[in-house]
């Protein structure tokens, strides 16, 4: 075979249904389609079935090695978590009793504090990567703890696995309760800089680091200035929270009289870059997301958890009119699931509520709630070219969903389309539903060891 060749080869083959987002269209269903992988997992080729003939030759496959989906069975992209926090895996599903700050006090710096211990790290790690894995999560993006060698561990288990992920070292150096978890200015720098170098170094193919200044109350404005500088010099993506609730914005405001918002401290320090995603942003003005679009960061919507801790309510439409990016998160644990259906789920509630609210309000719709979860999320975490949807050139990160596997938690009926059934999914399937998920071309779930 002549190098031209091996250059056109398709690796694997799928026919069958493929539903995904594009710009123009929250959900568009190809029928009937052909879908090339090449060696590297990147999608080389995407065709009709009747082209199958003149496609075998052109990307060098047998006909006979095409993977035939079965009747009903389709893919979707991956699900994108653009915020999750890995050691907070431990209590999920519990202490959704308390406001954000007091929550943290009490139930979160207590837990986070104990994972300088490598052995709860690996413990924790793992369930929450294989947890999130085989619910179709093909790329999280992580908050570890402030400990560097279990943050590093955490890179190492997603890439173990499979999962494509951002991984970041929390930096904190204020902390006026739990003053035991806490760094000095010094050591958060120093050890975040041995984080980034470390990761970078061990090449992972799918895991990065991320700059994860943890919010403006736990950092100084030194900190915070030189996680910005950082950030440049390694040209990192950057994470942290915003405007989740107004005990916060309050406290920001006067610990940071000189800043004209919230936004404007994170934007001073430099840390609001097209490769920063903020979680939350329940209470942002319009000129914070005139801010926001200006520098091309984005947010993460976390429904569940701002629900959870009556955090408040992110008026999605109102961020998307500001052409800001948006993308949706677990938040895991101020968010009790982990799954990114429960994810989707709390964000039609919320947008529902809304419309309580204020009956002319724009509810979104489930196909525009699947386009944050999967595309959305992608151009969130800056890897829009990479993933997000079933588009030539990008990484194949694909679920297969069965929608009427036997132990199904719903029923299909004869005269149902593609739509109603990915709609029924999204509202009522889970991890029964889901047979495999692909990172980059390769199968992830099930979990090969
Ligand atoms: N703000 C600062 N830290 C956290 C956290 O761990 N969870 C949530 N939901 N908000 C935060
Ligand atoms: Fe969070």
């Amino acid at each position: 075979m002549s190098s031209n060749e091996a250059h056109t080869e398709a690796h694997k083959v799928f026919r069958g249904t493929f539903i995904h987002s594009t710009h123009s269209a929250a959900v568009q269903v190809l029928r009937n389609a052909v879908l090339g992988l090449n060696r590297k997992g990147k999608i080389c080729f995407i065709g009709g079935a009747h082209e199958l003939e003149s496609l075998s030759e052109a990307w060098h496959f047998k006909i006979s090695d095409v993977r035939q989906l079965k009747q009903r069975e389709f893919f979707m992209p991956g699900l994108v978590d653009t915020h999750i926090h890995a050691p907070q895996y431990r209590y999920t599903g519990t202490a959704l009793d308390l406001p954000l700050l007091e929550w943290l006090n009490r139930y979160t710096f207590p837990v986070e504090m104990k994972y300088g211990d490598p052995k709860l790290a690996e413990d924790i790690y793992t369930k929450v990567v294989k947890r999130t894995l085989k619910n179709g999560t093909t790329t999280a993006c992580y908050f570890a703890t402030i400990h560097t060698d279990s943050s590093l561990l955490l890179g190492e288990i997603a890439d173990k696995y499979g999962q494509r992920a951002q991984v970041g070292k929390v930096c904190m150096d204020t902390n006026d309760v739990v003053k035991a978890y806490k760094e000095t200015t010094a050591d958060s720098l120093q050890e975040t800089e041995r984080f980034v170098i470390e990761l970078l170094k061990r090449k992972y193919a799918h895991v990065k680091p991320v700059i994860t200044p943890r919010f403006v109350p736990s950092c100084s404005a030194k900190l915070l200035a030189q996680l910005g500088q950082m950030a440049i010099k390694y040209d990192l993506h950057i994470q942290s929270h915003i405007s989740e609730t107004t005990a916060e914005v309050d406290l920001v405001k006067n610990n940071f009289p000189a800043n004209t918002s919230y936004t404007d401290v994170y934007n001073k320090h430099n840390l609001l870059t097209d490769k920063t995603v903020m979680a939350h942003g329940c209470h942002l003005t319009d000129e914070e997301l005139e801010v926001f679009r200006s520098r091309g960061a984005a947010i993460s919507h976390c429904p569940n958890s701002n629900i959870s801790l009556c955090s408040g309510m992110l008026d999605v439409r109102r961020v998307l009119k500001h052409n800001v990016k948006l993308g949706l998160g677990t938040d895991v644990a101020g968010g009790y699931s982990p799954s990114m259906l429960d994810a989707i789920r709390r964000a039609v509630d919320t947008s529902k509520a809304l419309t309580i609210n204020n009956p002319g309000y724009e509810t979104l719709t489930y196909q525009e709630i699947f386009r944050l979860a999967t595309l959305g999320g992608s151009q969130a975490l800056c890897l829009e070219d990479t993933i997000g949807n079933f588009e030539v050139g990008k990484d194949f990160d694909a679920v297969l969903v069965n929608p009427s596997v036997p132990d199904s938690p719903f029923d299909v009926f004869e005269d149902e389309t593609e739509e109603i059934i990915l709609e029924k999914f999204l509202n009522l399937g889970d991890d029964r539903n889901i047979l495999k998920v692909y990172v980059a071309g390769k199968r992830v779930v099930p979990f090969k060891k």
